[in-house]
């Protein structure tokens, strides 16, 4: 499939867009990924595994400061624990490789003490950074790893229960988890979630929004036709009943009308950080 038709395949509307662009494997890998949460128990060569840990580790890092982590559960009991933590514990507990991105602003405090330095900025901004740099390691690892065939998804849900993750981990002050990461062989193929069009997240010069209600609308019966969701699987239906016209937007605000994580906040003070 050429760029062009796979950019069609990813967002559901013809284009244009790739029609330029020369065959690139980078490329066609990203655009035609999708997460997998089924795994064949083969195992992952530990050497691929340390290659995916130093591509992951390649990728930027704000200020050059470094401050995520990665923990790999190789205690399968442990695993399975952390699983039980999330209501959808068995592809988690039997992936075959489980890993926790850590944001870890813990490294440069330890640092700022060891060069006898004051830690001048133990703000919101700290946080920030030490999120962010886990996010981009974890991404670059799933860019990485779905590059030579394995299947990844990453978990939050893991965090539904966070003190008694952090405590599994044994977290230190300053250290906290951003999303878990199932990487195995691939056991099947799953589909390309379509992505809202570009018109809604790529803005020029300045944020507009004025389009998004019919840009949504839109997206949502396109994507509606590919994967209708049946009355049965709708979401929180004791709630909000049955509609016909049920998509990705109802679906994630029906997702969004109850707490959840509500704790992380107070977790994430409990660690250390200021968050003003
Ligand atoms: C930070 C993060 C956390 C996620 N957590 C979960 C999770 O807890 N459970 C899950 O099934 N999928 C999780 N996902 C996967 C998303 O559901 C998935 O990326 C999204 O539905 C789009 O599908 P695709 O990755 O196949 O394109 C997570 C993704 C990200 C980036």
């Amino acid at each position: 499939m050429s760029i062009n038709e796979q950019i069609h395949q990813r967002f559901g509307i013809p284009t244009e867009t790739g029609r330029t662009v020369p065959p690139n494997k980078t490329l066609s890998d990203i655009l035609g990924r999708r997460s997998c949460r089924s795994y064949r128990p083969d195992p992952i060569p530990e050497d691929l595994l340390q290659t995916l840990f130093a591509t992951a580790f390649s990728a930027p890092s704000k200020s050059d400061l470094q401050q995520a982590c990665v923990i790999r559960i190789e205690d399968k009991v442990k695993q399975r624990r952390i699983a039980a933590l999330s209501p959808h514990p068995t592809w988690v507990a039997d992936a075959p490789v489980f890993l926790v991105w850590c944001g870890d602003s813990r490294r440069i405090r330890r640092l700022a003490e060891w060069k006898e330095h004051s830690f001048a900025n133990d703000h919101l901004d700290a946080f920030m950074n030490a999120a962010v740099d886990a996010g981009i390691a974890l991404q670059t690892f799933i860019v990485a790893a779905e590059s030579v065939g394995l299947g990844c998804c990453p978990v939050s849900q893991i965090r539904d229960h966070i003190n008694a993750l952090s405590a599994e981990l044994e977290l230190p002050q300053w250290v906290f988890p951003v999303a878990g990461l199932c990487v195995g062989w691939p056991a099947e193929q799953g589909a390309i979630s379509l992505r809202l069009p570009l018109e809604v997240t790529v803005h020029v010069d300045h944020y507009d929004d004025t389009e998004l209600l019919e840009q949504v609308a839109d997206y949502d019966h396109r994507r509606e036709a590919i994967e209708r969701t049946p009355p049965e699987k709708q979401r929180m239906v004791e709630q909000f009943g049955t509609t016909e016209e049920y998509g990705w937007s109802e679906n994630r605000t029906r997702q969004y009308a109850i707490p959840a994580r509500a704790d992380f906040g107070h977790y994430i003070i409990n660690q250390g950080f200021k968050l003003r």
